[in-house]
């Protein structure tokens, strides 16, 4: 049984989402939980792996090109950052343009101030507002860039978690903080060689597999589970009907184990999905955003093409063709 000490910490959202989540058929946790402070440790490791291509490529089309989107923005906006975290590749975005201010919206409160005041001390000059909101959401922004244009930035290919269906409730979203006229600059991961993808997924030495088997060290540690990390192993597999590739924890043996009080079994060769991260090809990702209220109006990519920043428009709804 779980002590008060230990259930004092835990957010009920985390506990209600495994809890949901091993009872469902097939089973699956959302790709959120991965990010504790082990897991945040093991995704930056990821983004430094020799295969793992999308940090490298997107940095170098921010860095390679920053005169080109320099052109495309303009400046005097207030740039709106989506699910900030440590604000790694935004200095690429503000050296590129002049903004106006800055609005870094995280979940994570400490990690949040922590990268503003890191970026405002390289940006002495640049207002930094930052938001402590789930950015899923539409979110009120700070009164003070009220009356700023606002450039909505999402790097990182994020957008990518979501299912098509959420990707365009999250897009609309966005277009609802940010509001009609504004822009977006987000990136996306393409479609490529199929073992290229699976190897950023899957890499050799491992570390992809930690980061997705540190969620079951995560539930017994949170929620008083008591799950055998040797009955289990990562998978990533490419699903091409749905463009994406899903990361599964499975079940290397049959095996028992009680979380939060509850028992749950898995048969040998039984997963858990733990995340999906879809990749879409020029004309998936133009249609992506405009389902989400979003027009594309400029992209640029690597010279091979592997992953695209895309730069939208928030232009007002119209029903007539
Ligand atoms: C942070 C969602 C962009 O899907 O590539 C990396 C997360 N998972 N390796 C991605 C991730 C496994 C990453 N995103």
């Amino acid at each position: 049984m779980a002590d008060t000490e230990t259930d004092a910490g835990v957010d009920p959202a985390f506990r209600r989402d495994v809890l949901a989540g091993l009872e469902m058929r097939p089973r699956a946790i959302p790709a959120r939980w991965f990010y504790d402070l082990r897991g945040s440790e093991l995704f930056e490791e990821i983004t430094e792996l020799p295969e793992y291509y999308p940090t490298r490529i997107e940095r170098s089309i921010l860095d390679e090109q920053s005169a080109a989107i320099g052109d495309a923005i303009g400046g005097g906006q207030a740039v709106v950052e989506f699910g900030s975290g440590s604000s790694a590749k935004t200095p690429l975005l503000l050296n590129a343009i002049s903004p106006a201010a800055y609005v870094p919206i995280d979940i994570s409160g400490e990690f949040l101030r922590e990268s503003a005041d890191a970026l405002s001390a390289d940006f002495p000059d640049l207002p930094v507002h930052p938001v402590e909101a789930d950015f899923t959401h539409p979110v009120p922004l700070p009164a003070a860039i009220a009356d700023l244009p606002k450039l909505g930035f999402f790097p990182g290919s994020t957008i990518g978690n979501f299912t098509p269906p959420h990707a365009v409730d999250f897009l609309r979203a966005m277009k609802e903080t940010l509001g009609t006229g504004a822009m977006l600059l987000i990136g996306m991961d393409r479609i490529k060689d199929e073992d290229v993808l699976v190897r950023a997924y899957d890499d050799a030495a491992g570390v992809t597999a930690a980061f997705n088997l540190n969620l079951l060290e995560r539930i017994d540690r949170e929620l008083d589970g008591d799950i055998p990390l040797d009955a289990f192993r990562h998978k990533a597999v490419w699903n091409d009907m749905l463009a994406r590739i899903e990361m599964h924890i499975e079940a290397v043996r049959d095996v028992e184990f009680s979380v939060a009080g509850r028992d749950f079994a898995m048969a040998e060769g039984e997963t858990i999905h733990t995340e999906n991260s879809h990749k879409y090809g020029p004309r998936d990702a133009r249609i992506l955003l405009r389902a989400g209220g979003w027009t594309v109006t400029r992209e640029w990519t690597d010279e091979a093409g592997q992953f695209a920043l895309l730069l939208a428009e928030a232009r007002p709804e119209v029903t007539a063709p």
